[in-house]
Formats: C-alpha cells, sequence, structure tokens
C-alpha cells in the first residue's frame, strides 16, 4: 500500500496552510517522508522563520527530491490571499493537493462577553481565510484533465464543528462553517474529478491550546491533563492517506479521536 501511495504522489504541487506548527507541520514531513523522490510542498504560515527551518529539515532528511517552497501568508488578510497564486514561481502554481489547515481558537468566553477581536480573528482565519484560499485554488484545478479538473481540496474541521460546547461558540460556529462549506463544495464540484475531502480531528496536542489561552502554558496544560492526546502526527497520516487514494476513491469525512474521547466533553481523564 505505501508504495502505491507514493507512486499517486509523484510529481505533484502539495500547498499547506498554517505549516508552522502542529497538524500542518507534521503534514508536510508526512508528504515528504511518503513520497521522497518527486513532490514539491508549498508551506504557508505568518512565522516565516518556523516555515523555513522546517524547509531545511525537509531538505536535510529528504534530500533534493522534495522542493519546498516556504511564504509568508496571513491567511485572514484578504488581499494577501487574493494575490497569493499570481505571486507563486511558475513550477509551483498548479496546486494538487491544497491542505486548507491554518485555524485557531481565541478564549473561551460565553456570550455576551466574547472579545470582538477574538470572534473577527476566528472567522477571519478559519472560515474566510479558508474559503478564499480555496477560491484562489480552484480555477487552475478546474481547468485541467481536458476541462473536467483534477485535484483535492482537504479541509480540516474539528469535533467542534459537530458538536457545539460551553466556551466555544465562536471556534465551535466557525468550524460548523466549514464543515457546511465543504459539503456544498463536494456537491458543487460534482461533475468534475476533484475530490473534496473532510478530516475533523478530536483532541491533539499542539500549540492550539496555548493559543488558546493567549500564551498562558499552564492552562493548555490543563486542557491534556490525564489524557493522551493525539498526536499532530496521527492527523497527518489521515490526511497524506486521504490524498494518496486512487483517484476514484474520495475519503469524504472522517473523524478522529484519541481512545479516551467519546465526543467533543465526554473525556475520560486519569486521576492518579
Ligand atoms: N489541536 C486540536 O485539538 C485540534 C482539534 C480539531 C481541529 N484542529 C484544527 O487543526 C488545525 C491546525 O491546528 P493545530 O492543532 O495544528 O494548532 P497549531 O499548532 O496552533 O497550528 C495552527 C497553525 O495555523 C497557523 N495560523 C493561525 N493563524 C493564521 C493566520 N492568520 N494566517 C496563516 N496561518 C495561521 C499557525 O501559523 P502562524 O501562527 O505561524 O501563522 C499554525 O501553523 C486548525 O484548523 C485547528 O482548528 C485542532
Amino acid at each position: 500500500m505505501a508504495a502505491a501511495m507514493s507512486m499517486r504522489l509523484q510529481g505533484k504541487t502539495i500547498l499547506i496552510t498554517g505549516a508552522s506548527s502542529g497538524i500542518g507541520r507534521s503534514t508536510a514531513f508526512e508528504f515528504a517522508r511518503t513520497c521522497p523522490q518527486n513532490l514539491k510542498l508549498i508551506l504557508t504560515a505568518r512565522r516565516i522563520d518556523r516555515l523555513e527551518q522546517i524547509a531545511t529539515e525537509i531538505t536535510q532528511e529528504l534530500g533534493p527530491g522534495i522542493k519546498v517552497l516556504p511564504i509568508q501568508l496571513d491567511i485572514s488578510n484578504a488581499e494577501e490571499v487574493r494575490t497569493f497564486v499570481d505571486k507563486l514561481p511558475a513550477e509551483f502554481k498548479e496546486v494538487d493537493v491544497l491542505v486548507n489547515n491554518a485555524g485557531l481558537v481565541r478564549g473561551v468566553a460565553r456570550a455576551p462577553d466574547i472579545v470582538e477581536e477574538d470572534i473577527n480573528v476566528m472567522f477571519a482565519t478559519n472560515v474566510t481565510g479558508l474559503i478564499q484560499m480555496t477560491q484562489a485554488i480552484l480555477p487552475s484545478m478546474l481547468k485541467r484533465n481536458n476541462g473536467d479538473g483534477a485535484g483535492d481540496i482537504i479541509n480540516i474541521g474539528s469535533i467542534a464543528g459537530r458538536e457545539p460546547y460551553v466556551g466555544g461558540g465562536i471556534y465551535c460556529a466557525s468550524k460548523a462553517a466549514v464543515r457546511s462549506f465543504t459539503e456544498s463544495l463536494r456537491k458543487e464540484l460534482i461533475a468534475t474529478r476533484i475530490r473534496v475531502i473532510s478530516v475533523d480531528p478530536g483532541q491533539v496536542e499542539t500549540e492550539f491550546s496555548v493559543v488558546r489561552f493567549y500564551g498562558d502554558q499552564n492552562k493548555a496544560d490543563a486542557v491534556y491533563a490525564g489524557c493522551e492526546a493525539l498526536t499532530p502526527d496521527d492527523i497527518a497520516e489521515a490526511i497524506v492517506f486521504a490524498a494518496g487514494r486512487r483517484e476514484n476513491v474520495v475519503v469524504a469525512d472522517t473523524l478522529l479521536f484519541p481512545n479516551h474521547q467519546a465526543s467533543a466533553t465526554i473525556m475520560h481523564r486519569k486521576t492518579s
């Protein structure tokens, strides 16, 4: 299976948003390790120093078969996304796989105390940014394959998009919007060969909770106390698996939990 997957991914150009950390970073390594012979990776995020470091590490580990292009991009900035494709070098312009992963949660406030800036940042990043990036990449996917289209759009949602919880009103709403957009898109593109794929993680230990608590590491650690969360590599494996299926197979919808989790809020914690 690994060999077949590697063959199918050969020569592809993969664009990953939010590649500077967590799931996005792991996804970059997982694609590179699965198909080290011939792959192009476009890695985007705001922290360009992190992306450059990841590009160096990938090249050191896997050699010259992987071409990595780190690009600074704030996905919540509509103008930056609008001009993104035009600025890509010619050899990276035809994106085969778009992994819409950049996203964040801020705070645990409940209405009516949710800070306006947090509302705006979450929607601009998780929803508008994802939609705008999809719209920027789609035209070139639609032209391929004699007009039948080709390519994968992989949207990273969340259990939060399926099951809203207290203190997550905006984040959950943003991920529900991602889920809804993803399902509309799959229906809109049904006459094409473009695959629309959704991967919804449960609890994964990344920088996600540190961002949620505005940099407070102790509060972030408490989220995972008594739990063995998924690792970002676990999610990356599912993403690359989906992209590496035979062209006629769409892994349309995936929900991934760690073994102690049964819903957004049902979590078995060991108390020792
Ligand atoms: N961790 C979980 O438990 C969990 C569960 C379900 C779903 N998810 C989803 O998984 C995705 C990845 O999160 P993660 O857990 O890997 O968290 P993470 O470690 O905090 O990574 C988030 C990534 O998103 C990028 N990002 C945030 N705002 C951005 C912006 N305005 N422009 C460009 N990039 C931006 C960050 O890069 P910069 O800061 O460098 O810009 C970073 O690379 C998110 O969509 C998240 O909602 C996570």
